[in-house]
């Protein structure tokens, strides 16, 4: 038997939906929500208004490229959190709605699990490097950083986590300090390829264990550029690129020793990163290079599975489905998991 799965993602700004079958992506498609990028964050309010207008649609579309008949679906996975509550509750009640309809099973999805298992997601006519379990994955986001070891496909245990901002709010909120629109994460990045990484420097937290800080590199940031305006008013825009380059900088090399740190305490060798920082191009390189030095099996997530996407909550939806896990039409979004 074939297992077909409707998944939808609505944690944050972004509408998904995607067509997953035996573990192998139909469609995924992405509504982006530009009505933040002015605000500097996003607006939970604007953000359920957009999800509500853009997933019938997106649906429609995720459905008609897959190629497949509506009747085909076996299961409607979702995301329940965590997330912003009101964006969480669009896709909720729309994939009830749809599982009823269907009178087919109905999957909750953690969106962090998810992030971790977008590299097991298969693509038609293409060779997929699956991790072993254990398998070590830094998660970056927006909402959250985390060193977490799956040690199966359900089995998620979380060794290092933020003590305040995320590694995508610290690349946000620095963004917004120069005057960048949000998210400001891949234009720093951008931005960054043109500068000098070593043009300032930045003091790095010292947070003990696996754990991360990175409150105080923006407040030092923020405390940098005040100074440096004062004396000159263009300084911002006359070091722009090289502000990002070292920003970009010291941010990789804070994920990157705590990342170490985990591989030499747990002796994995699978190791990855996932979540929307995981398309920062420094990150990247900085991976494969010590993944060289340090003979680690690596895994870079594909640019499209890095941001938020519905291809991830369809692959672990088709986890949970061989389980036979299924969720209750009682079950309500949950803002923390
Ligand atoms: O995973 P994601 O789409 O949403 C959350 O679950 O939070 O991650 C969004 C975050 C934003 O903070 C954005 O600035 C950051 O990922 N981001 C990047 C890059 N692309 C996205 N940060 C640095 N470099 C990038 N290329
Ligand atoms: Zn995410």
């Amino acid at each position: 038997m074939t297992v077909t799965i409707l998944a939808i993602e609505s944690s944050c700004d972004d509408t998904s939906v995607a067509v997953i079958r035996d573990g192998c992506v139909l469609s995924n498609l992405i509504a982006n929500q530009d009505i933040h990028m002015s605000y500097g964050g996003v607006v939970p309010e604007l953000a359920s208004r957009a999800h509500q207008s853009n997933i019938v649609p997106v649906t429609h579309k995720a459905i008609i490229q897959s190629g497949i008949k509506t009747e085909e679906i076996n299961a409607v996975a979702f995301t329940r959190g965590p997330g912003l509550l009101g964006s969480l509750l669009v896709g909720t009640s729309f994939a009830k709605g749809f599982a009823l309809a269907l009178d087919v099973p109905l999957i909750e999805v953690n969106h962090l699990q998810a992030h971790v298992l977008s590299h097991f997601i298969l693509e038609k006519d293409k060779e997929t490097r699956l991790p072993s379990f254990p398998f070590l994955c830094l998660l970056v986001s927006g909402g959250h950083t985390r060193i977490i070891v799956m040690k199966s496909h359900m089995e998620m245990e979380v060794i290092g986590n933020t003590i305040d901002d995320a590694a995508g709010e610290a690349f946000d909120k620095c963004g917004k300090v120069m005057g960048l629109p949000y998210p400001a994460g891949p234009l720093i990045d951008k931005l960054a390829s043109e500068g000098n990484p070593d043009a300032f420097s930045f003091a790095k937290p010292s947070v003990k264990g696996l754990d991360f800080s990175f409150s105080g590199l923006k407040t030092s940031f923020l405390y940098f550029l005040r100074d440096r305006l004062k004396e000159d008013p263009d300084f911002i825009e006359k070091n722009k690129t090289d502000l990002c380059a070292s920003l970009q900088h010291v941010i990789v090399s804070i994920l990157l020793s705590k990342l170490i740190k985990a591989a030499a305490q747990t002796g994995i060798k699978d190791i990855g990163i996932a979540g929307g920082v995981s398309a920062n191009s420094a990150l990247r390189n900085a991976m494969k290079e010590e993944a060289v030095k340090r003979n680690w099996n690596l895994f870079i997530p594909e640019f499209r599975y890095t941001t938020d996407n519905a291809a991830m909550i369809g692959i672990t939806g088709y986890y949970k489905f061989l389980r036979g896990e299924f969720s209750d039409h009682s079950v309500t979004p949950l803002a923390r998991y």
